[in-house]
């Protein structure tokens, strides 16, 4: 089978869907159900449409595209990722699963295979935590590990609710209006998931290797902690008397640092990613502090031994600056484990194709994550420059790009039969 790909078509498809964007270029900011996102929905329904796929979206917003197998009532493979992008990303994370993925339908149906299981291109719903604080909200519903009630408890910053984000973009057509109870796909569903993604490593290009097999994703874990202090004039109120909430705060997320590499390991890994301070005036001693911590690593014992070191930091910063500190865990998942059916299946297109390839760890997740747990599941990487993700300067070689989507393909060919 002669798998060829239009680079030329989805590299101009990538930019286009950069353009969805609330920053300026090279910058993409798009933020779940925001009219950009929407605009980016509208505009991957169209390209779905046109290649004759069939199409639904569930009430959470997940989208599916189906090329129908020869044999309908076979489990389908499927493959996705996410559009979505965090504040001032770049235009490839994410995206090259997902119009990569549609290439990779394109260059089959190209080549004349005709696949017996369907094959199902996914567009999962907020992977970034950007707007709700958690990741993976789409993907996580898919598999059950958030429920429908649970759910309906998240709030973006400004207070609004799920359900009423959801009741607007409905309005705009990006969703079906059915229930967050259906969105919960059975355990094997899918025959096999398979995501494309950039490895946001540096792995791949120090190595000079084009494509990296991923074995294992790390368990992400994330914790939102909320410092109430006194506040009061910045004038006023001397040094010895003050609860200043931001200090308290600055104090915690150096022990976040130091509870990462106190473990000695390089896949510990913590980062305080978000710190809102109250009232925010320059004249005003913090009163209030609110921080986004996430922590990750492949090992368990070591990330919940990460997550019980930053606890204890913030007691004893609690007791010694006379502050109150509240700890709430947003997430802590299992890491999950590659299906030897798809990191064969990876491993013998590569080769296939001459393409060289590494089995690798995912540090970032991604909702293969999640799909880990419904589904046999696998993941490719192409190499990004300098290894640089969630900034504007990341970048994949369209090359990378093209054996990407050359060993997808092949993959989703095997794994279709
Ligand atoms: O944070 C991550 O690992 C992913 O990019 N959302
Ligand atoms: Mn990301
Ligand atoms: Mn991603």
């Amino acid at each position: 089978m002669q798998i060829t790909v239009d680079l030329s078509r989805l590299l101009s498809e990538l930019e286009t869907l950069a353009s969805f964007s609330d920053a300026p270029a090279p910058a993409v900011t798009r933020v779940v159900f925001s009219p950009q996102d929407l605009a980016a929905r509208a505009y991957l329904r169209k390209l779905f449409s046109e290649a004759a796929l069939d199409l639904r979206t569930d009430a959470v917003g997940n989208t599916f595209a189906r090329w129908t197998g020869a044999d309908p009532s076979l489990a389908p493979v499927a493959t996705g990722s996410h559009t979505d992008a965090v504040p001032h990303a770049g235009q490839y994370d994410g995206t090259v699963g997902v119009l990569g993925g549609l290439e990779a339908i394109h260059a089959l149906q190209r080549s004349g295979f005709r696949p017996r299981r369907s094959i199902e291109l996914l567009v999962f719903t907020s992977e970034e935590p950007t707007r709700f604080g958690i990741g993976c909200l789409g993907s996580r519903m898919l598999s059950g590990t958030l429920s429908p009630e649970n759910a309906r408890l998240l709030k973006d910053g400004e207070g609004k609710s799920l359900e009423e984000i959801l009741r607007q973009a409905a309005l705009d057509g990006s969703l079906d209006v059915g229930s967050l109870e259906n969105v919960r796909l059975a355990k094997d569903y899918y025959h096999a998931f398979v995501e494309l993604h950039i490895e946001q490593g540096p792995l791949l290009e120090r190595k000079g290797i084009p494509v990296g097999i991923v074995t294992a994703i790390a368990a992400p874990a994330a914790l939102r902690v909320t410092i109430e202090g006194a506040g009061g004039h910045a004038g006023a109120v001397l040094m010895p008397g003050r609860h200043d909430a931001f200090l308290a705060a600055a104090e915690i997320a150096l022990a976040v640092e130091a509870a990462a590499k106190a473990t000695r390991s390089v896949d510990s890994v913590a980062t305080t990613g978000v710190c809102n301070v109250f009232p925010g005036g320059v004249n005003s001693i913090p009163s209030r502090a609110v921080l986004e911590i996430d922590v990750r690593d492949i090992d368990l014992a070591r990330r919940d031994g990460m997550l019980g070191a930053i606890r204890s930091a913030c007691e004893t910063v609690a007791a010694k600056r006379q502050v109150r500190v509240e700890v709430e865990l947003i997430n802590a998942d299992e890491p999950a484990q590659a299906s030897p059916l798809i990191t064969e299946a990876l491993t013998r297109s590569s080769r296939a194709l001459g393409i060289e390839s590494m089995p690798m760890v995912s540090r970032a997740y991604h909702d293969s994550l999640f799909m880990s747990r419904i589904a046999p599941t696998g993941m490719l990487f192409i190499p990004c420059r300098d290894g640089v993700s969630h900034r504007p300067d990341e970048y994949a070689a369209p090359e990378d790009i093209k054996r990407g989507v050359q060993v997808l393909a092949s993959a989703l060919a095997q794994l279709a039969q």
